[in-house]
């Protein structure tokens, strides 16, 4: 059975809806047809190769039968296309194949794929409609829904975009089954991330799913009803919890700072994304940055003495289960701390960390309140004695 939940947003009172189901691709046109305006005429699917040789003719197709005009453009794969220069070749063929406000981009693929289309979407003509078709775990839980749009620049990752919300997001769960293992692991991070800041249900939610269905193995397990059925009840459930956030909070405003600010997503990200950088992008997956930022986190909290060893534990016991992570061997946690002093003076503030006092209890904690003894301590513990 397809699911939809809806993202409410408060402040614009504007509404859109997110259907999670399997098998649903073939029949996409129709509901394209429902979120879009009557007028649509055009859509420019936007893809890479790779997602587009898989699932992009299936798309088409429907696109085409509930009478759609499809123009596809297909971008580069990698993170390190996410930039510029992708983004004004998209620009300029929606302007050759003369899109007009009323027609709208279609982002089938990942969160590079998604950010990237959305915030096409988002300075043509000013704005014009855009729907989300995530195909990897990350995307479907966390990038596709929220509006948040970006492109990489010499400024520094994801810092130039624009908050543009999808008129809709339509997830089929089973285009993971050709999602390699490391992307697998990378997304679940990120489910473990929202898991721990939504509370004891959600997380073990997340551990007991994990614990039946290895990351390993998961290819095997598509014919399985049950298994398709509680993954697509996760994948739920994850993006309930961040609907929620988004809808009560839905531009980050910088002054919160209270357990339900949109901020508190970024659990696990400062140390994630200097571990990112000091690799130069190269050796972690996002979310498997993550992974080891969740943990880093973990450790901060519990030696602030605000988090206790036993919730310490099932945090660490969870990101056990989500496979592999890369190694993190010739670290320096000396340049890990420079990276995240640096990344706060060169956008000039604060340095806020999203800590944990208990599972589904979110903390942001000012920086001068963690001693630089306490960060080195954290970091070698979970960067040095894994
Ligand atoms: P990605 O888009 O690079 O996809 C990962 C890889 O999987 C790519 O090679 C892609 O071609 C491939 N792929 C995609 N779907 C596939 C499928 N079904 N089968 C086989 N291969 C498939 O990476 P990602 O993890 O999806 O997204 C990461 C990006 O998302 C980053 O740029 C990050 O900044 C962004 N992000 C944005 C938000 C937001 O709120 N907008 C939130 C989190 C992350
Ligand atoms: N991924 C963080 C956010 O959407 O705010």
């Amino acid at each position: 059975m397809n699911q939809t939940l809806s993202v409410k947003l408060k402040e614009t009172a504007r509404e859109y809806e997110i259907e999670i189901g399997h098998d649903s691709l073939k029949t996409i046109g129709v509901w394209a047809r429902r979120c879009l305006s009557k007028s649509t005429k055009k859509v420019v699917l936007i893809s890479n190769a790779k997602v587009f040789r898989l699932y992009g003719e299936a798309v088409k197709k429907s696109f085409e039968d509930a009478g759609f005009e499809v123009l596809v453009w297909l971008m580069k794969d990698g993170e390190r296309h996410k930039n510029f220069r992708s983004l004004e070749t998209a620009l300029k063929f929606f302007s050759e194949k003369k899109l007009t406000r009323t027609d709208s981009v279609v982002a089938l693929g990942g969160g590079v794929v998604g950010d990237l289309a959305g915030f096409a979407a988002a300075i043509y003509l000013r704005g014009i409609a855009f729907l989300q078709i995530p195909t990897t775990l990350l995307s479907m839980i966390d990038s596709s829904v929220g509006g948040k749009t970006a492109v990489n620049s010499a400024f520094g990752k994801n810092l130039i975009g624009a908050f543009h919300q999808p008129k809709g997001v339509l997830i089929d769960v089973e285009t993971l089954k050709t999602l390699p293992r490391r992307e697998l692991t990378a997304g679940f991070c990120e489910a473990v991330k929202q898991s721990a800041l939504s509370g004891a249900d959600l997380f073990n939610q997340t551990a007991r799913f994990l614990e039946n269905y290895s990351p390993k193995f998961f290819k095997k397990h598509f014919s399985d009803e049950k298994f398709l059925s509680e993954l697509k009840n996760l994948v739920a459930a994850n993006i309930a919890f961040k609907a929620e956030i988004v809808a009560g909070d839905e531009q980050e405003n910088v002054s919160r700072t209270d357990a339900k600010s949109r901020k508190i997503l970024n659990f696990g990200h400062t140390v994630g994304h200097a571990l990112e950088k000091v690799t130069g992008y190269k050796r972690f997956k996002h979310g498997e940055a993550v992974g080891y930022g969740i943990l880093a986190a973990g450790e901060i909290a519990n030696n602030i003495g605000i988090f206790g060893k036993n919730e310490l534990k099932s945090l660490n016991d969870v990101i056990g289960l989500v496979g592999k992570l890369p190694s993190t061997d010739n670290i320096e946690i000396k340049e890990i701390i420079e990276a995240f002093e640096f990344d706060k003076k060169s956008i000039d503030k604060t340095l806020q960390w999203i800590l944990l006092r208990e599972i589904g209890k979110p903390e942001i904690v000012n920086n001068e309140k963690i001693s630089t003894e306490i960060l080195q301590k954290s970091l070698n513990k979970v960067l040095k004695s894994r």
